[in-house]
């Protein structure tokens, strides 16, 4: 079976739920504490063992591509004032893992970014990672889908619970046998309409996924939102051929909305030595009887 280098992590969407904040800058570069969101999700895939690293982008996204490249000149000044742990910072971003860009023209949706990258996939198995969610956990979550291909040879998606009354936001699986954390599904149908859901298991932005995947996508039509969407040429695959559901293991913070993404960076910086115990004082301190505007 052929081992899995490659993952595409798509960037192309508009940021909408941020605007103006992402009207010039995408939304993959808003920052939880010092890092973009998108450096977290190039991590876990490095962690994973993943290689070569392809970003679908769009307009607006130049900011990406200088993130992840060379800053000689910012790091030459860091190295002249001394300051090593901000340079090595700056080096670490570059460094993680090969990365390319191709432009998605067109906003057409979630399988047309993935099908824009299929030249530089060619026929191999590859990562699929959403910047979403950040996953925390011991073994990276694309790893574990990584894992359970190279047991099957067969595609795998990655699932966890959400709540009831959130299934109409995200893919959602109906569930058939369940071996140790690895689904057969009966279908995938993409954001079910309130109170349709088959199961609450909602695909999670990880895939693993075999290149058979492009003939779908090839011809896949409009679906949600009139977008051409993955989890329907999925849903096709998985008619022709097995493809599993993987309920990973990991903590997940949802940085794709203005909630999630400040209740994730008040966490992180929790985390975070420096300024943990003045944070915590502050948050104990602030007065959430009086009304605001
Ligand atoms: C996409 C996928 C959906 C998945 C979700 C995870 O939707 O189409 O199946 O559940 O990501 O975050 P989006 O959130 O881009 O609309």
């Amino acid at each position: 079976m052929r081992k899995i280098k490659k993952a595409i992590i798509p960037a192309a969407g508009l940021g909408t739920r941020f605007l103006p904040a992402t009207k010039a800058m995408p939304k993959e570069m808003l920052p939880i504490l010092d890092k973009p969101t998108i450096q977290y999700i190039v991590e876990e895939a490095a962690r994973a063992g993943i290689e070569d690293i392809i970003i679908v982008t769009g307009k607006h996204k130049r900011a990406i591509e200088d993130h992840f490249d060379n800053q000689k000149e910012l790091e030459m000044i860091l190295q002249e004032k001394g300051k090593t742990d901000l340079l090595e910072k700056v080096k670490y971003s570059t460094e993680l893992a090969n990365i390319f860009y191709v432009r998605q023209k067109e906003q057409k949706g979630l399988g047309h970014a993935i099908y824009s990258a299929r030249q530089f996939i060619g026929d191999e198995p590859f990562a699929v990672l959403l910047g979403d969610d950040i996953v925390e956990s011991e073994k990276p979550a694309i790893k574990q889908l990584m894992d359970a291909y190279e047991e099957t040879g067969k595609s795998v998606i990655g699932v966890q619970e959400v709540d009831e009354a959130n299934t109409h936001r995200y893919g959602i699986i109906d569930p058939l046998e369940k071996k140790d954390r690895k689904y057969e599904v009966n279908q995938f149908v993409e954001k079910p309409k309130q109170g349709t859901a088959p199961s609450n298991l909602a695909i999670m932005g990880r895939y693993v996924l075999t290149a058979d995947i492009f003939d779908y996508l090839a011809t896949q039509g409009e679906g949600a939102g009139g977008e051409i969407q993955l989890t329907d040429a999925i849903e096709r695959l998985n008619r022709a051929d097995q493809v599993y559901a993987y309920d990973f293991e990991g903590d997940r913070y949802d940085v794709g909305e203005k909630l999630g993404f400040v209740k994730t960076t008040i966490e992180y910086a929790l985390k975070d030595e420096k300024i943990r115990d003045e944070l915590a004082e502050f948050i104990q301190n602030l007065d959430l009887d009086t009304p605001r505007s």
